[in-house]
């Protein structure tokens, strides 16, 4: 039994630090688009940093098997981080948000189309990099994720406010958006180095993708925008019912009518433009503990993750991968 202890995430990625600096000197210099406006809006944003989990996750899985990284890894590291990016320089526009990484985002600082184009741009790479990749499967796999990707993002979309929402809906829009990316960075490490146990380097990723959107949501009620590097509650103004709201409303709906349509009717005013976040939505939200049972709820999540990689022989690379799990739930 390896012994876990809590580690920073960058003591945890020490043992890929040195691969993952490479990765960001490929996407800070050598993606050159032939405009110069392009090309510095691309180094500004990945020059502003990002904990580069995808890649990490696809370097520690390379070394776990005793394998080189070789150029095929570095490929399948950028892809991730460029269809990441690239959502991410979306998603902003779409939520009309101007802070990423604890710094004014490319929305900011350009109009939509150059915004919308500069996104486009690194899905066009990450497309170029599947081409030189030249593998089938992970090409197809890929190219499943940018289609959930927009099919989880259009959905949040068309269920703004909505409160009819279950847990099915959140795990299927929970997978599309977030798991799916984290599932193909260790899914095609496994394709590509020819092993065995894809599906269970595929679990290992999706349970993490799902631990870490649960986490991401509670972040968004239990920090403050300067620890977060984006605005904190956030989610609910956007009109997302995460996780801790979602076991909020059925705990209220089960136990405290009264509450519940207290609730409600905040979410519907929200709903009809009161941009004000009351706070009485976090104290609700304290009441029913969902904080605690969401944490929870990505601890089991990770301890599945956890389980998948057993099968690894014990090196320090799998104990990284077994740290991350931990840490995701520690943060
Ligand atoms: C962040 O969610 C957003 C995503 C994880 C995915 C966004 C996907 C798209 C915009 C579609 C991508 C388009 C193509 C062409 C594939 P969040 O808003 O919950 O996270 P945040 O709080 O960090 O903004
Ligand atoms: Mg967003």
């Amino acid at each position: 039994m390896i012994e876990l202890k809590t580690k920073t995430i960058k003591e945890i990625l020490e043992p890929v630090a040195a691969d993952l600096q490479e990765l960001d000197n490929r996407l800070i210099n050598e993606i050159s688009p032939s405009s110069r406006a392009l090309c510095s809006i691309l180094q500004d944003i990945f020059a502003a940093g990002g904990k580069r989990l995808r890649p990490a996750l696809s370097f520690l899985l390379v070394k776990a098997f005793n394998q080189d990284i070789d150029e095929a890894s570095f490929l399948i590291a950028e892809i991730s981080e460029l269809i990441h990016t690239a959502s991410l320089v979306h998603d902003d526009i779409i939520d009309n948000s101007l802070i990423r990484r604890g710094k004014p985002n490319t929305n900011s600082k350009f109009d939509n189309a150059v915004t919308v184009i500069s996104g486009d741009f690194m899905f066009a790479r990450a497309a170029v990099n599947l081409g030189r990749l030249g593998i089938n499967e992970i090409t197809t796999l890929y190219a499943s994720v940018l289609e959930d990707l927009c099919d989880g993002e259009i959905r949040q979309v068309e269920r703004k406010f909505s409160t009819a929402v279950d847990w099915d809906y959140y795990y299927s829009k929970t997978y599309k958006k977030t798991a799916s990316l984290f599932e193909a960075s260790t899914k095609a490490i496994a394709i590509k180095l020819n092993k065995s146990k894809i599906e269970a380097c595929a679990s290992y990723g999706k349970e993490l993708g799902l631990a870490f959107q649960i986490i991401d949501d509670v972040l968004d009620y239990n920090s403050t925008t300067k620890t977060l590097g984006k605005p904190a509650c956030s989610d609910l103004k956007e009109g997302q019912v995460t996780a801790p709201l979602l076991h909020c409303l059925e705990q209220l709906a089960l136990n405290d009518q009264a509450a519940y349509t207290e609730l409600i009717t905040i979410i519907n005013q929200m709903a009809s433009g009161n941009t004000e976040f009351s706070t009485r939505v976090l104290e609700l939200i304290e009441s029913t503990g969902s904080i605690n049972y969401c944490k929870d709820l990505a601890k089991q999540h990770c301890a599945k993750a956890i389980t998948a990689i057993e099968f690894l022989e014990n090196n320090k690379y799998k104990t990284a991968l077994m740290e991350l799990a931990s840490w995701v739930t520690e943060q």
